[in-house]
């Protein structure tokens, strides 16, 4: 668990665009890679089994250290809310005549109703569902993911249904680095 203050300071800096973002060609399975790494003790806690899927040795033109804290911040609730397994998968495709490499997070938890997919990128909004554990959280990891994939130019989107899981899938424009120094 982050705490509250350096959660609000991340988010600050995002939000007012103080952020200092860099983007490099980085090589984005092993990022990917490095923060599951991390995960690898909570989700042995939880007894989940954490899978990863994508293709390798492929640079993409992103911030590595926000896409780590993205990859964290999801992975980390799908583990909390998962019953046994949780699956980060990533790939090129083409949407809308446009090319993106996108990122899915799934899980096999409680899901999440139409309603709250609704309320859920917005700020200290957690879910009370019966028999949850209690869990401190500070109800900002998604709005932190939520800016980080504002600046890459992306998306973040939920797919679920009560009771049947949910996936949360960022998309990544192809982006350049020669024409985003101009804009920093
Ligand atoms: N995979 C998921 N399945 C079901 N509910 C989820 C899932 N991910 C997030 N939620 C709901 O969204 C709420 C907000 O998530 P968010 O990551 O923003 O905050 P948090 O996890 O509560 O706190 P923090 O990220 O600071 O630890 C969670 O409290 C939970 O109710
Ligand atoms: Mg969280």
């Amino acid at each position: 668990m982050h705490g509250i203050v350096s959660r609000l300071l991340d988010l600050s800096r995002l939000e007012s665009g103080k952020a200092k973002v860099e983007f490099v060609e980085s090589d984005f399975g092993q990022v990917i890679q490095e923060s599951v790494q991390d995960l690898k003790g909570i989700a042995e806690q939880n007894q989940t089994t954490l899978s990863t899927k994508g293709f390798q040795n492929q640079t993409v033109c992103c911030d590595p250290l926000m896409l780590r804290q993205l990859v964290t911040n999801l992975a980390s609730n799908a583990i909390r809310f998962s019953n046994s397994d949780v699956a980060i998968c990533w790939d090129k495709k083409s949407i809308d005549d446009q090319e993106v490499i996108e990122l899915r997070v799934k899980d096999d938890g409680p899901g999440i109703s139409q309603e709250d997919q609704k309320r859920l990128f917005n700020k200290f909004v957690q879910i009370k569902r019966k028999g949850d554990a209690a869990y401190k959280g500070t109800g900002l990891g998604l709005v932190i993911c939520k800016e980080i994939m504002k600046l890459h130019h992306g998306d973040i989107f939920i797919e679920s249904k009560e009771g049947q899981g949910a996936t949360f899938v960022c998309r990544f424009p192809q982006l350049h680095e020669d024409n985003l120094t101009q804009e920093q």
